[in-house]
């Protein structure tokens, strides 16, 4: 479905980063995937690499400073010969009040999930003019659609992200480049994380338990069957009519917001 695609994918060394380039892969396209987790990246690449029909090669990249995006992705452009598709689920997640959050806590959210956003898509969008066209998707969350008393900061900066997919996408269009955010609820290292920090308290404010309708005896999804094909989806050709949207693949968690 995807053979002739040239795809970077960041975060990729584990989570829906790791999910999303296996299914590239396997769908046959032509993957680089990025993260700041080097062994783990290389890992994930070369396995799935092996494993075919599509190819994969990794490259460090930190996506919240300038430099090292510019240099990570024109030498994955260079491997891969241009670029059609950009998966950028690479973020943090950390806990914080609205009433104590530190201006570093804010500055570390904000420089990786919201720069680190803006960085990516402004290069993905440079080298996808020239080929004709081209698919951003980008992760959202539920938490910049709700208040989210545990985690501000995280909660501010994908809201922000939810604007900036709405902006690029309208800035973008005309030349063939759609933008749409993934609103995700998937078991992922970063969910068993901020789960096992919180009280029991603020999962049930987070809604973390019970929340998800479909739960298919699990409580968030699989990130290799519940959410892959849809970036696969996203990358392919069969999404070329959608663009601006935020996109919850979360067994129906938004709903009962
Ligand atoms: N897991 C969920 O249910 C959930 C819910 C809502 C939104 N999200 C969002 O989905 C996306 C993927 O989340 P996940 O659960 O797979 O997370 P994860 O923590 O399991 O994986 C994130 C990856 O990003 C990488 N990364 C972190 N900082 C980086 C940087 N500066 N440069 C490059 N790579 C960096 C990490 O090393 C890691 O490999 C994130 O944007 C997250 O905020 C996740």
């Amino acid at each position: 479905m995807l053979e002739g695609k040239r795809i970077i994918v960041t975060g990729s060394a584990r989570g829906m980063g790791e999910a999303t380039l296996k299914a590239y892969v396997e769908a046959g396209a032509n993957v680089v995937g990025m993260d700041v987790s080097d062994e783990a990246g290389e890992s994930v690449s070369n396995k799935a690499n092996n494993a075919g029909p599509g190819k994969c090669s990794y490259i460090h990249v930190d996506v919240s400073k300038k430099s090292s995006v510019e240099e990570s992705f024109t030498k994955a452009v260079e491997i891969l010969g241009g670029l059609d598709v950009l998966a950028h689920p690479a973020a943090i997640q950390r806990a914080s009040n609205a009433s104590d959050v530190s201006v570093e806590d804010w500055d570390l959210m904000f420089s990786i999930n919201v720069k680190g956003t803006m960085l990516t898509n402004q290069i993905a969008y440079k080298y996808m003019k020239k080929s004709g066209g081209g698919s951003i998707i980008n992760f959202g969350s539920i938490s910049g659609l709700r208040p989210e008393p545990s985690a501000s900061a995280y909660s501010a900066a994908k809201g922000a992200v939810h604007s900036w997919t709405r902006t690029a996408s309208g800035t973008w269009g005309k030349d063939n480049i759609r933008v749409n955010a993934i609103l995700p609820a998937m078991a992922t290292p970063m969910y068993y994380a901020a789960r096992e920090r919180s009280t029991e308290e603020e999962n049930i404010a987070s809604h973390w338990r019970n929340s998800v309708p479909i739960s298919l005896g699990q409580e968030y999804g699989d990130p290799d069957r519940d959410l892959a094909p849809v970036m696969v989806f996203f990358a392919s050709d069969s999404s070329r009519f959608i663009t601006g949207q935020l996109i919850p693949v979360d067994g129906g968690q938004t709903a009962g917001l």
